[in-house]
């Protein structure tokens, strides 16, 4: 683990489950586990990638770190410079408010994200406004100087959303979340929904604002190949549970957990002399609701032992901030998808 002065943010044994009413009364049958025993941290200035498949659980550990949602369990920790360490499951509905100037999110879909019946400049300025956070006459001033960092024509401001391009709005949705400057900011799958052109502009555009602006992120996407690129560390989701965590590089070169390796066989090599058999995940991904017993991704392992259907493996640091849940973390010799 690292310091506490590296530290932006540990979340500790989160959860989260959603209770599923059927019938008349509306009596809770059953629950999907979308979170379940994560934990992690995010060191301050880093980009910080998690990944997995649609339904593992990403957008619901994004909104619980911002408590955008209230969990079921677990402790996220802040260290932010003027304050004193404090957890944020912790914090009353005032305090609250005033910890949205330090985290905010970009979301995934800019179509659907940006209110259509307010102009660009209110989408901005809604967070100042909501959070009171400058007086009137700055407010306009911070509007223009935050489109401007985004790439937001001033010109653009009175006009609504829907003029606007896939690109264009997630210009805008990132300058919503940029405009009260906060340090840390969940993107979530920030380019999955914009066209394959677009996709590196704003890529490059997150980067260069994090450079600028000192900004740590969390970056969530449902494919390692975006997060090659761009994080410094990764943690890979499954079915509500976190199954490994390192920093890119050691994920890339010596994957400790099955899944990730799968997930690296599928990448396509850069260098097309190196040919990677993809292995085959048997199966679809198993409900949440029901989830397999033991280590959820026995049913679809190559490596599984009687024990993976039996007991659930420990989250474990195996070497300095490389962690991984699997029974044989420490002993099987996994392939990456670097030599
Ligand atoms: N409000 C909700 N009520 C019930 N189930 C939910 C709710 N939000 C998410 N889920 C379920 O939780 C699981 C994780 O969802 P989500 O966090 O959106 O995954 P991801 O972002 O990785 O695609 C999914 O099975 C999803 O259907
Ligand atoms: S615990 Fe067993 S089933 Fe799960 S990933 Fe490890 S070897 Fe595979
Ligand atoms: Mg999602």
């Amino acid at each position: 683990m690292p310091g506490d002065d590296q530290l932006l943010l540990e979340v500790k044994n989160l959860k989260k489950y959603f209770p599923i009413r059927r019938g008349a009364f509306g009596t809770v049958k059953k629950t999907v586990k979308a979170v379940d025993r994560v934990s992690f941290f995010i060191k301050k200035g880093e980009t910080f990638g998690l990944v997995g498949e649609s339904g593992s659980g990403k957008t619901t550990t994004g909104r619980l770190i911002l408590r955008a949602m209230e969990p079921t369990e677990g402790e996220v920790i802040y260290h932010l410079e003027d304050r004193e360490p404090f957890d944020l499951m912790k914090l009353s509905k005032k305090e609250l408010w005033e910890f949205r100037r330090y985290s905010q999110m970009i979301f995934q879909d800019p179509y659907s994200s940006l209110n259509p019946r307010m102009t660009v400049r209110d989408i901005v300025a809604e967070p100042l406004i909501a959070t009171k956070a400058l007086q009137k006459e700055a407010v306009t001033q911070r509007i223009r100087e935050t489109a401007k960092k985004c790439q937001v024509s001033i010109e653009f401001l009175r006009r609504y959303p829907h003029a606007f391009s896939g690109g264009q709005r997630q210009r805008i949705g990132i300058a919503r979340a940029l405009v009260l400057n906060p340090p840390f900011i969940v993107c979530d799958e920030p380019v999955s929904a914009l066209d394959v052109s677009i996709q590196a502009q704003i890529l490059n555009l997150l980067n260069d604002l994090q450079e600028e602006l000192d900004l740590t992120y969390l970056f969530i996407a449902h494919d390692l190949s975006v997060v090659e690129h761009i994080c410094d560390r990764v943690g890979v989701m499954y079915l509500g549970r976190l199954f490994e965590m390192a920093t890119t590089r050691d994920l890339f070169f010596s994957p400790r957990h099955p899944y990730t390796e799968a997930l690296m066989s599928a990448i396509p090599a850069a260098d097309p002399s190196i040919i990677m058999e993809p292995i085959k995940l048997t199966g679809e991904i198993p409900s949440p609701i029901n989830p397999p017993e033991g280590c959820s991704f026995h049913p679809r392992c190559r490596y599984a032992q009687p024990i993976c259907s039996q007991s659930i493996p420990e989250w474990k640091e195996y070497s300095p901030e490389h962690f991984a849940a699997c029974h044989f973390a420490g002993e099987l010799e996994l392939k990456g998808a670097f030599k």
